[in-house]
């Protein structure tokens, strides 16, 4: 396929899938936090109880998650996009493997919720398991990630 992209556009391209992913890594640390407020607000008892209910954690949590989900998916798959529009193939390597291997758990991890709404302790734990795990994974995507942004730049 010959698309027809002029090479300073085909260029800038590079640099949307970068910054939207470190932006991506911010939100999955909020969305972390608000998670564990949930889990706080369940064991909680009391005065701290309501004070944590009035936060609203499990509503924050769910949209961030979503948001999160929605971006993750678009975002892996414009990776992949640009990285065949500026090579004409997919680079088999560590980046490639660990955003897909990411983009399945974090779809995995949403269709939880509606067990976990249902109170269900197995999808819970399923759902941290796989979460934290996840940002462990971003994390190491991170570090591959700016590794490929360096060989960008350099070979300009
Ligand atoms: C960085 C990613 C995420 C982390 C670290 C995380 C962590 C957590 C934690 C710690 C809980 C509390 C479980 C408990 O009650 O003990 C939770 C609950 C929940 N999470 Fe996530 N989560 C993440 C992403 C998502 C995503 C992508 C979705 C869905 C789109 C989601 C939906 C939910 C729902 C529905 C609950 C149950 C809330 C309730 O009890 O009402 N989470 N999550
Ligand atoms: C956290 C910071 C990240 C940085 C700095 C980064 C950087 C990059 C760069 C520079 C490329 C080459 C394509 C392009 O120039 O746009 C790329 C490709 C890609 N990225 Fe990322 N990325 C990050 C996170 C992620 C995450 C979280 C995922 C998946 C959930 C992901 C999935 C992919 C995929 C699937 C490709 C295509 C790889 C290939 O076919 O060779 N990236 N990334």
């Amino acid at each position: 396929m010959n698309l027809e992209l002029s090479p300073s556009v085909k260029y800038a391209l590079n640099f949307f899938h970068p910054v939207m992913m470190w932006g991506l890594l911010l939100l999955s640390l909020y969305a972390a936090y608000l998670g564990l407020q949930v889990q706080r607000t369940r064991s909680a008892t009391g005065d701290e109880k309501k004070e944590l209910i009035k936060g609203k954690f499990n509503n924050r949590h769910f949209q961030m998650g979503s948001i999160l989900l929605g971006l993750m998916v678009a975002g892996s798959i414009g990776g992949m996009a640009v990285t065949y529009i500026n090579n004409g193939k997919l680079f088999f390597g560590p980046h490639l493997i660990v955003g897909l291997a990411m983009t399945s758990l974090i779809a995995l991890s949403a269709a939880l919720s509606p067990y976990m709404q249902k109170g269900a302790n197995w999808a819970r734990t399923t759902h941290i398991l796989i979460n934290f795990t996840l940002l462990g994974f971003f994390t190491w995507q991170a570090f591959t990630g700016v590794q490929i942004v360096q060989r960008i730049l350099s070979k300009a």
